[in-house]
């Protein structure tokens, strides 16, 4: 069940409710590609800075240790112990961007594992098939994401496809959540917007699969090379014709600025691996802007990483301590990095649903942007 709660200019704050829990949106998901946060973060550190959802991967679980073997342990969030909501990626953009020699067919993909380089095939029914044996509360459609830049003849034959797929992903997500042994018998479907920066095969794709009454919708193939203009520009004239009824989620995106501009845009769900990528890097984002921790400035730095955070890391440890663990390549670095970088991300949404409830997104999104800017 999702429900809009109210609405500032084109701003949405809703709230989706699941078998497995409610999200309230805009949300930023936390990606655990294997089911567990890179960096040592915990499921118990997660619920601590208030994590709403996970997002894990087809892939990536298929892999290793196959989707078999998390389905005989109950599903993805009874083997990682996280009674929250997970998301699971379908697949195709991972097989796209990380498999070695690939193969698009009709039928599906050719690919090889990352892993041992094994043949592998994946197509909807398959992606479908492992989403159900993960258990997750959200699939996502096994689709393309087409390269940037791709000629016009590439991309609508491509789009063409991923539709096709589509009705595949649903007929099959119907017979799967029917059969009596499947342990998530309520799991949902959202589809995939693709086109590239073609706005009309963009808009045509969006037309088509909202007839389609999937449970969400998401804009795919963003974030992979456009300008951050051609990417709002796009957001902004699809949306229009994604049902607004259901929740909208833009795969990949991306730093506080994209969310920013992309939640005034309209959009509800995020994903993005910047805060833990970032935080692995030595990077603590703040209200001031980025720090690096390597910088010799903070040796002695008895302050914490931000000192507005209220995140459990902030509340302990100083820049110097966690410089120091960091140079020592200590574990311990890394967990306190990617955990205060999730509550920053975590926070920033909570802020954004707030600003949305009183109305005031803009002055809020105007000095957020500002006073990120000061340490640039
Ligand atoms: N993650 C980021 N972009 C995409 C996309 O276009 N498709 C899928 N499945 N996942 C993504
Ligand atoms: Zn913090």
């Amino acid at each position: 069940m999702y429900k809009v709660l109210c609405k500032d200019g084109r701003a949405k704050r809703a709230r989706l409710e699941t078998v497995h829990g409610t999200v309230e949106t805009p949300v930023f998901m936390n990606v655990g590609t294997i089911g567990a946060i890179k960096g040592a973060v915990s499921t118990r550190d997660l619920e601590e800075i208030e994590t709403q959802i996970m997002l894990c991967n087809t892939y990536h679980l298929h892999v290793r240790p196959g989707d078999d073997v998390v389905y005989d342990m109950g599903g993805i969030r009874k083997f990682a112990v996280w009674d929250r909501p997970v998301l699971t990626d379908s697949g195709g953009f991972q097989v796209f961007s990380l498999a070695g020699l690939r193969k698009i067919k009709e039928e599906g993909v050719y690919f090889n594992s990352h892993i041992d380089g094994h043949r592998i095939f994946m197509g909807p029914e398959e992606s479908m098939q492992i989403q159900s044996h993960l258990a997750s509360t959200i699939a996502m459609a096994f689709d393309e994401c087409p390269p940037h830049p791709a000629t016009r003849k590439y991309m609508q034959d491509s789009v063409d496809r991923t539709t096709r797929w589509l009705e595949r992903c649903q007929k099959e997500m119907k017979r799967l959540n029917g059969l009596e042994e499947t342990l998530n018998p309520h799991q949902l479907l959202f589809g995939i917007n693709q086109g590239g920066t073609f706005q009309d095969i963009r808009i045509e794709h969006a037309k088509r699969i909202s007839e389609m009454n999937l449970d969400g919708y998401a804009l795919g193939g963003l974030a992979v090379g456009e300008t951050h203009a051609e990417m709002y520009d796009v957001i902004e004239k699809t949306i229009d014709y994604l049902p607004e009824d259901k929740p909208t989620y833009l795969m990949g995106v991306g730093t506080p600025q994209n969310i920013l501009e992309s939640v005034e845009r309209g959009v509800d769900f995020f994903d993005c691996v910047y805060p833990a990528r970032n935080g692995r890097h030595g990077h603590a984002y703040t209200n001031h802007g980025k720090l690096n921790l390597f910088n010799a400035k903070y040796e002695r730095d008895d302050r914490p990483l931000d000192e507005d955070c209220g995140c459990p890391v902030c509340r302990r440890y100083s820049r110097a301590y966690i410089r120091h663990l960091l140079k020592a390549k200590e574990m311990l670095g890394l967990r306190c990095m990617v955990t205060h970088n999730l509550w920053f991300y975590n926070h920033l949404m909570e802020e954004i649903r707030e600003a949305i409830e009183q109305g005031c997104f803009q002055e809020y999104k105007k000095k957020k942007l500002e006073s990120m800017e000061e340490l640039k």
